[in-house]
């Protein structure tokens, strides 16, 4: 679990993109204004590892009336549940403390949406396993789950399991913030969520402002869906 380092990037550094910014993710808006779900219900919401709130606002402010927000920093819960109520949107959206490594306070089968944007590569194995089982045991028939995390198989990735390498296979440990992260393969995730269909993994590559620089990445953009 990296939560001090987490508390400490909210309450100090604030150096990466999630940090600093209220607009919502740009893969969460791409999949809201998508196709796949247009004429459809987003009613239930769950927002993985929510942060300072910017996505669960925006589920609730395009339709969604019922979002629960998981996060592990108290301060950036408490921050999130400001604008929250700045918006009137308290109604809408609910927090939880809690590690999502753990089991989630929610019924099987609750939700319309899970996202997860930029969190589950910052778990360690025992948390990752008990979070692929819960997004599967949670969503409901003919719900989506998207995400947004780091792709294993690029230049920049294995340049960074060489020269920075972490406790397993395909992670490294990011030098200015001393933070953990697991790349994945569509493979791996193929795998992580077979209960899943894959509606897309689109890989995208990236330049993230970050800790006073730019780093280059690149990203996993995926749409799965339960049957
Ligand atoms: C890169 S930030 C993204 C925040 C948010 N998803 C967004 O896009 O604005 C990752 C977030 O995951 C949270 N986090 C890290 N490990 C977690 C865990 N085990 N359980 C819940 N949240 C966690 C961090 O505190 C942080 O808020």
């Amino acid at each position: 679990m990296q939560k001090a380092l987490w508390q400490k990037e909210y309450e100090e550094r604030k150096d990466v993109p999630s940090s600093r910014t209220m607009f919502p993710s740009r893969a969460l808006k791409e999949f809201w204004e998508s196709t796949e779900i247009a004429g459809l219900n987003m009613e239930s919401a769950l927002d993985i590892g929510s942060g300072l709130g910017r996505n669960s606002i925006y589920m609730a402010q395009n339709g969604s009336s019922s979002v629960r927000g998981v996060e592990i920093v108290d301060s950036a819960i408490k921050r999130a549940q400001m604008s929250v109520e700045k918006l009137g949107l308290q109604d809408k959206i609910t927090f939880t403390n809690q590690s999502v490594g753990n089991k989630l306070p929610f019924q099987d089968q609750s939700f319309d949406l899970i996202l997860d944007m930029m969190v589950m590569h910052l778990l360690n194995p025992e948390e990752r396993a008990n979070y692929f089982a819960e997004i599967q045991r949670l969503l409901k028939p003919s719900g989506f789950f998207v995400f947004y995390t780091i792709a294993a198989e690029s230049k920049v990735a294995k340049a960074l399991f060489e020269s920075n390498p972490g406790p397993e296979k395909n992670s490294y440990i990011i030098p200015q913030s001393g933070m953990t992260e697991k790349a994945f393969t569509d493979g791996e995730l193929a795998k992580a969520f077979a209960q899943l269909k894959i509606i897309r993994l689109d890989h995208k590559i990236e330049f993230t402002p970050a800790f006073g620089d730019v780093y280059e990445r690149e990203y996993i953009s995926g749409v799965m869906k339960r049957n």
